[in-house]
């Protein structure tokens, strides 16, 4: 799987946010380790913190068709300027599917504008090995 289909189907889920709070369009795309591509879109609500990040909503549909593990995330919101990275809550729950090296691509609405490994978004982190 290239970097480009990824990148694609993460700008192409940002179409189909629900964004009518902060306007700021999201999308999400998750490769899966059986090469399934999972795709999400911020979804806001009316009551404010009810609203779910592009990412959150892509693993959940990972979960549902049987994925198990991370192997590469793309991430498209913003116009460029700032870097679009997944939030703090976000990088948690990425975590619990993927390692230290999983790429995370983040990208505007045209393509990629950074790359990064989710150890260096989210060091020395908690995961599930510490429960085992
Ligand atoms: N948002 C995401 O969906 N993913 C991110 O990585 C950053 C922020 C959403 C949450 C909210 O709907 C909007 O962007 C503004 O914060």
């Amino acid at each position: 799987m290239d970097d480009d289909q990824l990148i694609a189907a993460a700008i192409a889920a940002r179409e189909n946010a629900y964004a009518p709070y902060s306007g700021f369009s999201v999308g999400a795309a998750v490769l899966d380790e059986t090469g399934q591509i999972h795709i999400g879109q911020n979804v806001e609500n009316a009551a404010y913190p009810n609203g779910i990040c592009a990412e959150t909503a892509a693993i959940a549909l990972m979960v549902q068709k049987g994925g198990k593990q991370i192997v590469k995330l793309a991430v498209s919101g913003g116009n460029g300027d700032l870097l679009c990275t997944p939030c703090g809550g976000c990088r948690q729950r990425i975590r619990e599917f993927a390692a230290d090296a999983t790429p995370v691509l983040i990208c505007d609405a045209n393509g990629l504008t950074a790359r990064f490994t989710l150890g260096e978004l989210l060091p020395h982190s908690f995961g599930p090995d510490h429960l085992s």
